[in-house]
């Protein structure tokens, strides 16, 4: 039989969903976006981060996380022990939306459909990498990991198994503690994220 009858074996690799992905018209969001920007880390990777969707800058460099929430992410992870390039990155969608305000593009929102449109990659992300441990930044990423809104303060800080068998480990978004404007505010809620994500590397098996 040719390759193409053979049956599938397993899940696909995150290289051909990459390329799957970079195609991808499941939501409106592909219009105004540069590029889609797919999830990266080790295919070994015993966590996932899932964020919201690529920012501006993460836009512009096809990678998620790295720009001003993606060095937060970076701080923290190092404060918390955990190697960045020992985990796998992405975000619940895969292209940025924005409205263009000048010269900016604001940042908004997912809506549901969205999310829903986009939860097909997340699923066949997590299928390739098999991780341990699902860690929800914010509630785009809570919304996509449950498959249903989850509140952020109910259940932070905690490992949850759901149904299907995945841990997940809820916590904030890192834009979340950029976007506070008390800094005593942004010191505690920082020091909180790090606690989170030392439970999350605490509750590996
Ligand atoms: N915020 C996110 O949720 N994801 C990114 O990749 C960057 C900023």
């Amino acid at each position: 039989p040719k390759a193409d009858d053979m049956p599938r074996k397993g899940a696909d690799d995150i290289e051909t969903l990459r390329e799957e992905a970079a195609d991808c018209r499941a939501c409106p969001l592909y219009k105004n976006a540069t590029q889609t920007v797919f999830g990266e880390g080790a295919q070994t990777a015993r966590i996932m981060l899932v964020g919201e969707q690529p920012g501006d800058k993460e836009d512009l460099a096809g990678k998620p996380f790295v720009g001003p929430a993606g060095q937060m992410l970076d701080r923290a992870l190092d404060e918390a022990g955990i190697d960045r390039r020992k985990v796998y990155v992405t975000n619940a969608v895969k292209h940025f939306k924005f409205v263009p305000r000048g010269k900016v593009r604001l940042h908004q929102k997912p809506n549901t459909p969205e999310i829903r449109a986009c939860r097909q990659w997340y699923e066949r992300e997590l299928a390739a990498i098999k991780p341990e441990l699902v860690v929800a930044m914010g509630a785009t990423a809570a919304q996509s990991v449950f498959g249903k809104i989850t509140p952020i303060n109910k259940n932070r800080g905690r490992p949850i198994d759901l149904d299907d068998g995945t841990r997940v480990l809820v916590t904030v978004h890192p834009s979340y503690l950029l976007r506070l404007p008390d800094a005593e505010a942004r010191a505690s809620e920082y020091r909180r994220f790090v606690q989170d994500l030392k439970i999350a590397a605490g509750a590996l098996r």
